[in-house]
């Protein structure tokens, strides 16, 4: 049984009250950097509070960069037990702050909070925008993973029960309207963390299946409908990828089909994620060294199943349907070799001449179910190579695909605060597929160009239809360190620009 942490989402209300009259356990205010050191921002505050903090900065070692966080006593005329500072660096040309300035400003306060029973928020909300990217900053911070922690080490771990933000526009509709799409998307956003966080030995292709259909059971009339192909129906169906990446593991594979389908559909949008629910690299195992970040290598699937989840919830006039590639890696007994060739469920064959490139061969008999079902476009988010890390960092994730549907997800990406680069598929790397024995192989001779020549393969698998591939191997999972709203572990990243595409869409 996979647990969710223990909270799911911090309760969220608006407030236009003058901030330092709020009885909370912790009043959390913004500073900037300006040409004369630290500037508190806040508005109807006690001016010799904020006099004080502006003249103690340097002494306090206060400089008002982002994720720069410190507690303090408040001060007399503060209601709240607890002065929060949170930095917001330098204000932008024209005054303000960025929403993604905000949202991570807000993250990594109340990330600092956990423990804390009652947060207030007053950052400055100059738009609606600016309000829903705090309320979305708050609520992302608000993230703990302790399921399979006991005692004491638990509760105190506990993010913030009840968030309040001031702001002017507490009685506005549209704001209303924003935080309750902060709220769908925050728990999107948590659900996909805990899959990731989930650790590989509970959660394998058949827990996974299981977590889907309980993260529909609640949706009612918002009718979510998931179906799983197990191993027997994969073999049946000629699901090559699937089940080659699978023998190895004494667990095996599944497909899950996760449909939302309102009666007044815009678009048919299909979501592939890759879900290898440990990826040990199979018979081309990897080395020991930092592969048990390989439970991560579901991330996809989480993403893809929460955002149809929050889709729903939302009640989006699109179809979407997502496909989960559900498998683990494992160099059992029964292992697909390097060597071996499969036939895939489009029906073409693949030469495995690496065992560890097991992410396109689950993907592409995904993006091959997604082709038969006649989506008007096909959308795929894996954390597929190691090639996008070298060449975008562990917070970038890599674009591939169709020019229009980049460009689509390129700016839903922006506009969700998530970094997304868009990178090229050159001709001449086709080459590279060319197998003796079969259609293609699933890895080229040459390293070279690794992130991209995994999209020249996925690309043998969407048909005609327009397309998109997401590669998140660096952004989807956290080990270094916490940063505005991202916790350490799974990151949910993903979710918020596929949400996001999806409105597009819809409108
Ligand atoms: N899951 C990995 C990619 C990955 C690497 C994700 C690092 C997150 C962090 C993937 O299955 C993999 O092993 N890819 C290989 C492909 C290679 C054998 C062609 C890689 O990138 O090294
Ligand atoms: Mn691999
Ligand atoms: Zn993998």
């Amino acid at each position: 049984m996979v647990r969710a942490s223990i909270a799911i989402v911090a309760d969220l209300t608006l407030s236009s009250k003058n901030p330092s009259s709020l009885r909370v356990d912790a009043l959390v205010v913004g500073t900037c950097k300006t040409s004369d050191g630290l500037a508190v921002v806040a508005d109807q505050f006690p001016a010799d509070v904020v006099h004080e903090i502006e003249t103690l900065a340097p002494q306090l070692g206060l400089t008002g960069a982002p994720d720069e966080v410190r507690k303090l006593p408040a001060g007399p005329g503060v209601k709240a037990a607890m002065l929060v500072l949170t930095g917001l660096g330098e204000r932008d040309a024209d005054g303000t702050f960025g929403e993604e300035t905000l949202r991570r400003a807000a993250g990594a306060a109340v990330r600092e909070l956990a423990g804390t029973q009652s947060v207030a928020v007053a950052l400055p909300t100059a738009t609606e925008g600016d309000l829903a990217a705090v309320a979305e900053g708050a609520l992302l911070g608000a993230y703990t993973f302790t399921a399979h922690r006991t005692g004491d080490d638990a509760a105190k771990q506990t993010p913030a029960a009840s968030i309040e933000i001031v702001t002017s526009y507490a009685r506005s509709s549209r704001a209303k309207a924003a935080i309750e799409r902060a709220q769908v998307l925050a728990t999107a956003v948590h659900g996909a963390r805990d899959l990731i966080n989930t650790p590989p030995n509970v959660l394998f292709p058949a827990a996974f299946a299981d977590a889907a259909k309980a993260a529909v059971k609640d949706l009612g009339a918002k009718g979510v409908k998931v179906s799983v192909l197990d191993e027997k129906q994969l073999t049946a169906g000629n699901y090559g990828g699937l089940v080659g990446v699978g023998r190895g593991s004494a667990r095996p594979p599944r497909l899950v089909k996760v449909a939302y389908a309102p009666a007044k559909a815009a678009k048919r949008v299909a979501l592939i994620g890759k879900g290898i629910t440990f990826d040990t690299g199979g018979i081309s195992i990897k080395p020991a060294a930092g592969m048990h970040a390989m439970t991560s290598d579901m991330s996809g699937a989480a993403a893809v199943l929460h955002t149809v989840v929050a889709a729903a919830r939302l009640g989006l006039p699109v179809a979407v349907t997502g496909y989960l590639c559900l498998a683990e890696n494992m160099p059992g007994g029964d292992a697909t070799r390097p060597g071996d060739v499969l036939t895939m469920r489009s029906g073409k064959t693949v030469e495995v001449t690496n065992t560890d490139a097991e992410g396109r061969l689950v993907m592409a008999d995904g993006l091959a179910a997604g082709v038969e079902d006649g989506h008007d476009v096909l959308l795929d988010i894996a954390t597929l190579t190691g090639a996008q890390v070298v060449a975008l960092g562990h917070r970038v994730s890599g674009l591939m695909g169709d020019d229009d549907v980049v460009a689509a997800v390129l700016a839903a990406a922006q506009s969700s605060g998530e970094q997304f680069w868009p990178m090229p598929m050159p001709e001449e790397l086709k080459a590279g597929l060319k197998s003796n024995v079969a259609d293609m192989v699933n890895s080229a001779a040459d390293r070279a160009g690794g992130m991209l020549f995994a999209a020249t393969f996925l690309k043998e698998f969407v048909g005609g239809t327009p397309w998109a591939h997401l590669d998140i191997a660096g952004p989807a999972f956290n080990e270094k360190a916490p940063f505005g709203y991202t916790p350490l572990g799974g990151t949910g990243v993903g979710v918020r620009t596929m949400l996001s595409y999806l409105e597009a869409q819809a409108a």
